[in-house]
């Protein structure tokens, strides 16, 4: 999956309704059939009330799929069963979902997901076929403790099942949603902390493992993001909630 492969994704979070998300859906769609390479991926993460009138749109305007896919932002552990309000990784598969973000810091913190239980949500979506993108990052505090590489290792750790296969995103807690990014020197000396941790704990696939940045992305400064060594791609929340925007942040990434 690694190698030249750039990857754009959208975290559309809850943060859209119907009417926006659709005319969203249109325009980035009509974008990416529009695009003639297929060394960038865009991926867009719709909340999941929106995903099947994504997907839709999506296939009937027949984009390649290596063009654009559809992600969820979450699922749940298991397959099937008495868990009301859950959405399981066969369900998401199903209904032509490819891609799903596991272990947002939005859910690590807001509903107390552990390492654990995020690892089964990874062994879930694996077995239902889909990518799972699984974020990982230190909060604010833990970074002025000098404990980011420590954190990371916990939640590569406690996070990825043996074997893994999948997308990661480095998202420093105290960049989501705040505007503020880490400088290039400190976000070069954290992929590269995470590339030495991904071949310590998951030899065998870590080097086709794509690895993504992901806090205030804007396209300002995307271009710069994408030339730093080692990173694959971005996770884009608040600025992948309107077009133009998104779409100058998917021209910035290097093409072939
Ligand atoms: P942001 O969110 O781009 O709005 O900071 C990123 C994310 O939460 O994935």
């Amino acid at each position: 999956m690694r190698n030249t492969l750039k990857f754009v994704i959208g975290n559309w979070k809850m943060l859209s309704q119907q009417q926006h998300a659709l005319l969203l859906a249109r325009d980035l769609a009509s974008y990416c059939k529009k695009q003639s390479h297929h060394s960038v991926r865009t991926v867009i993460c719709p909340t999941f009330t929106q995903l099947v009138s994504v997907e839709k749109i999506i296939s009937e305007m027949q984009i390649a799929s290596d063009s654009l896919a559809l992600g969820a932002q979450d699922c749940y552990p298991a397959k099937e069963g008495a868990f009301t309000g859950d959405v399981s990784a066969t369900m998401l598969s199903d209904i032509g979902v490819r891609y799903v973000i596991i272990g947002h810091s939005e859910r690590r913190q807001k509903h107390h997901e552990s390492n654990e239980f995020i690892c089964e949500k990874v062994k879930s979506a694996l077995e239902a076929g889909l990518i799972p993108v699984i974020c990982i990052g230190e909060t604010l505090a833990e970074r002025q403790e000098g404990k980011t590489a420590q954190i990371l290792e916990e939640q590569i750790l406690g996070s990825l099942p043996q074997n893994f296969s999948g997308i990661i995103a480095y998202e420093p807690v105290w960049a989501i949603g705040t505007g503020i990014t880490p400088t290039m020197d400190e976000l070069q000396e954290n992929i590269s902390i995470i590339r030495t941790l991904l071949e310590k704990h998951q030899p065998k696939t870590a080097s086709q493992t794509p690895l993504l940045y992901g806090g205030s992305v804007k396209s300002d400064q995307s271009a710069d993001i994408f030339s730093i060594n080692g990173v694959d791609g971005v996770l884009v929340g608040g600025a992948s909630l309107k077009a133009d925007e998104f779409i100058k942040i998917i021209q910035s990434a290097p093409k072939d």
